[in-house]
């Protein structure tokens, strides 16, 4: 009797601890899920930009994880030895300098990778390694197509102390310290409205046949700003380098792609290498289309921003008020530029004070 009676109570508790524990699993086993969801959506991109939000908030515990402390990345710089390259990149190192002390930042070594087979007269002032240039000729005057190339060569050539690399360029400024933005082995990139796989699916399954999987596993991006493990950068490098000559060669590729058709060799060759990157964001903001720096980490001047006096973008057409790297391809632009009229985007604002800072403080800024 006791003993049944024992039993009699002891089931229910036994029952409710079952249920229980069966709803801690499938509550486990449904985050789990909703999570990778989550992060096939933000990777994988296959419906624009919007809903690439705050992927930050969304990474998954368990990739968080991955990270653990501090993972310093090399910030790798491809450049000419042209004047244009040269005050662009001094621009670019002195704003590395001064962010890399600040926390928060992720920032390792520094090298401005030189692919004009020379030295120039910046060695001292910016570390920089010198590689070789595509043989003459096979670059067809688009001198990006020397960027994998080089990164090739340094990868191989160079000893490297960090694991990871950010893939930069001359017209980058670090408006903040820079954190590692990639996951173990989840590279990081900046996602490209202008660069779209999908449709130009006749173009991209040229070098990404269908046995390899859907077009969508190819990413918005280009090879900068990336942040990638270095060993990975080092498999997909001399990839990128194939499919850009490839494309290159291919009348009705460089026809449709012109000048970011070495954006989408990247994309093409990491995704060959079953590559998948974090779209980030919040990684670059390119005035005058963005208008605010606010927790943006590069500012990428591409694009010239032309303004008249009432502060209004009269793009396309020579502004009252300018700034366009353009203006100086044979040399530097003067320290102390205008500053743009009331009502120009706080971008804008901040592009020019960040140029002016940097030129009033460079050693010998009209000399080189
Ligand atoms: C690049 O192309 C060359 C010549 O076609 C070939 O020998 C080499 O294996 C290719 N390398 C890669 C990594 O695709
Ligand atoms: C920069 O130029 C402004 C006028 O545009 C002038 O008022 C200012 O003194 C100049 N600053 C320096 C450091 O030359």
């Amino acid at each position: 009797m006791i003993e049944r009676k024992n039993m009699g109570r002891a089931s229910p508790l036994l029952l409710i601890l079952l249920v229980l524990g069966f709803f801690f699993a499938t509550y486990n086993l449904i985050t789990l899920v909703i999570h990778n969801r989550r992060l096939n959506l933000w990777v994988r991109n296959d419906g624009g930009i919007e809903m690439l939000t705050d992927p930050i908030i969304e990474i998954p515990e368990h990739l968080k994880r991955l990270k653990g402390g501090r993972e310093p990345f090399h910030v790798a710089l491809t450049a000419t030895d042209a004047p244009y390259s040269k005050w662009q990149c001094r621009i670019m190192y002195y704003w590395y300098k001064k962010q890399k002390e600040l926390p928060g930042s992720d920032f390792g070594g520094f090298t401005r990778i030189l692919h004009s087979g020379r030295s120039d007269d910046l060695m001292e002032e910016i570390p920089t390694f010198v590689v070789d240039p595509l043989p003459a000729g096979i670059d067809r005057g688009y001198i990006v197509l020397n960027r994998p190339w080089a990164f090739v060569q340094w990868l191989v050539k160079a000893p490297i102390k960090e694991d990871y690399i950010l893939m930069a360029e001359p017209d980058h400024i670090f408006l903040r310290p820079l954190p590692n933005l990639a996951l173990g082995g989840l590279p990081a990139a900046f996602p490209f409205f202008y660069i779209k796989p999908a449709d130009h699916e006749n173009i991209v399954r040229k070098f990404y046949p269908e046995d390899r999987g859907p077009v969508t596993n190819v990413d918005p991006i280009g090879n900068s700003p990336v942040i990638i493990k270095k060993e990975i950068l080092a498999k997909i490098a001399p990839t990128w380098m194939n499919v850009s000559l490839k494309m290159k060669e291919d009348p009705e590729t460089d026809k449709t792609f012109g000048w970011v058709l070495e954006m989408y060799a990247y994309a093409i060759a990491s995704a060959l290498h079953g590559v998948k990157h974090i779209l980030q964001k919040d990684f670059m903001l390119q005035p005058p289309w963005d208008l605010t720096t606010k927790d943006k980490y590069i500012l990428h001047y591409t694009y010239g921003c032309d303004y008249n006096k009432k502060g209004e973008l009269t793009y396309g057409k020579i502004g009252e008020w300018r700034f366009d790297k353009r203006s100086h391809l044979r040399g530097p632009p003067p320290k102390n530029l205008t500053m743009p009229p009331p009502g120009v985007p706080e971008s804008v604002v901040t592009l020019v004070s960040m140029v002016n800072e940097a030129t009033a403080n460079i050693p010998n800024w009209d000399k080189k």
